[in-house]
């Protein structure tokens, strides 16, 4: 928390304040301890107190003189409650009578209440232990909220035993997975009808939940022969010339707060295009924006790198995908084909060997992953997985590209994980792996078999169109082993945030 000058007022900050320098020239005379735009705040809610002598007015007055998106909340020793404002990063308030609270994510209130009220941006909320209060920016007339029931327990929002939140969230995914086989068919005929009416359709998204979207071309070109172009969440913009009133963008975000995915949603609705979110969040921004929801019921996602969240999707468009030719069946046993294939990677041995695997090589300096056609979306989110929780250089490539540069950085033992199912890649990929070995590195091969050219072997039993989740799984409990072995906390690493609303 940031404190005014008296001490007594302390605020907390979520977002940038983009016009913090003009703000500053009005508290000259007040003592900075330092330089962040958060600080300004406070000392501005000081000054407008001085005025008003209320709280709630104070905070209103400076809330609407920021720009940016930001979220506020402020608290006084004089008075007996909190003031939340919202501009645009995330705000929800838990009921637990006696007890309110407020947060920036609903998966951090769970283990008090599942009652929660979503802010919307320009509102401003009082919050005593017994009583929320809302306004709108622009008046002071009280607003009823609307309170909403989460439906996730707390027990889903704990580690329940293992060392790491994103342990046990690849853990979930076998029970994620036949859920969405067992319960989202209907919901996936309802997109694909959408989807086959729609002039174009862009899948927008950023980060894990972009691989996801990748992933989704290849499964709507291969089984359905259907466009679905991916476009990451700051670029979707560029498309405009592309984007109009038989547009479908369809979004995908666990957290339903990532700012360039809404964005993306908010531009594509200006355009007069039909949205369609597939997100994990329910009451997120992303919900309440679109035209209609998907939840992924992957429940509550805790660890910053995305891993349930990421299957539930992929899942999802595989479901969707096959809705387009009447193939649902056949997609519903190949989900269920790849929870058992995942249920073996899962299992203590297997583990094991991969924590052993890991510790091996957590002094590499670069790790490249090869694949190609739907595998090569699942390069890319094997190669995320490992930066972002090991810091270890990690590379995915379409092996076809290998001779196109890549090859230039393979060196003597560069370890190479190379994605070889049981599909039309597989003579292609291995033929890239063997260039990768004729150069010295060494091949770590994710199959439905064995050969000669892997130096390491992790099976993984085909599940026809939905072996990309099993192959994600290994990559995932490698990412997790390796920043494990190199003593890290995988829940959290350096400079990341699970929900980035900037
Ligand atoms: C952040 C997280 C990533 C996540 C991305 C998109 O960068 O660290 O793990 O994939 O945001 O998040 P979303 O909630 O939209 O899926």
């Amino acid at each position: 928390p940031h404190f005014d000058c008296s001490g007594k007022l302390a605020l907390i900050h979520n977002g940038i304040v983009d016009n913090y320098e003009e703000l500053g020239k009005k508290i000259r005379g007040h003592k900075l301890l330092g330089q962040t735009d958060s600080e300004i705040i406070v000392h501005l809610i000081e000054r407008e107190l001085t005025k008003t002598q209320n709280l709630l007015s104070a905070v209103k007055k400076v809330a609407k003189m920021t720009t940016g998106f930001n979220a506020f909340v402020v608290i006084h020793q004089d008075y007996p409650y909190l003031v939340a404002a919202k501009t645009g990063s995330p705000l929800v308030i838990g009921l637990n009578p006696g007890n309110n609270l407020v947060s920036s994510d609903v998966a951090s209130l769970l283990s008090h209440t599942n009652k929660v009220i979503f802010l919307e941006d320009n509102q401003i909320a009082r919050i005593s232990p017994d009583e929320v209060r809302l306004e709108n920016f622009s008046s002071v007339r009280e607003i009823k909220p609307l309170v909403q029931t989460i439906n996730w327990t707390a027990k889903s929002a704990s580690k329940s035993g293992f060392p790491h939140f994103m342990l046990k969230e690849i853990y979930d995914q076998p029970a994620v997975l036949a859920k969405i086989a067992e319960s989202k068919v209907k919901e996936a005929r309802q997109l694909a009808s959408s989807i086959a009416k729609a002039k174009n359709v862009f899948a927008v998204a950023c980060g894990t939940a972009s691989y996801a979207a990748l992933a989704g071309q290849y499964l709507f070109a291969c089984i359905a022969g259907q466009q679905v172009i991916p476009a990451i969440g700051s670029e979707f913009y560029y498309y405009d010339g592309a984007i109009g009133t038989r547009s479908l963008c369809l979004a995908l975000s666990q957290s339903g707060e990532t700012i360039d995915t809404l964005q993306s949603v908010s531009f594509a609705k200006s355009r007069g295009a039909k949205t369609v979110s597939l997100v994990n969040v329910q009451g997120s921004s992303l919900d309440r924006l679109s035209d209609q929801t998907i939840l992924l019921a992957a429940g509550p996602e805790k660890a910053v790198a995305s891993t349930k969240a990421f299957s539930a999707k992929v899942a999802l468009l595989l479901l969707t995908a096959s809705a387009l030719k009447r193939k649902i069946p056949r997609a519903v046993i190949e989900i269920k084909q790849a929870v058992r294939a995942i249920r073996k990677i899962l299992s203590p041995d297997y583990q094991k060997y991969l924590k052993k695997l890991a510790s091996g090589f957590k002094h590499v300096h670069s790790i490249f992953i090869l694949g190609r056609g739907i595998s090569y979306p699942a390069a890319l989110e094997a190669a995320l997985k490992i930066k972002e929780v090991s810091y270890i250089h990690a590379e995915g490539f379409a092996a076809g590209e290998l001779k196109h540069g890549v090859i230039a950085l393979i060196s003597q033992r560069t370890p190479c994980l190379v994605f070889a199912p049981n599909d039309e890649t597989y003579s292609d990929v291995i033929s890239g792996a063997m260039e990768v070995k004729a150069r010295g590195g060494l091949i770590i091969g994710i199959s439905h078999k064995p050969n000669p050219q892997f130096d390491y072997y992790l099976p993984v039993a085909d599940s026809g169109n939905a072996t990309i989740l099993g192959n994600v799984v290994v990559a995932q409990c490698l990412a997790y082993y390796l920043a494990v072995a190199r003593g890290l906390d995988p829940d959290m690493p350096r400079n990341l945030a699970k929900s980035v609303t900037v």
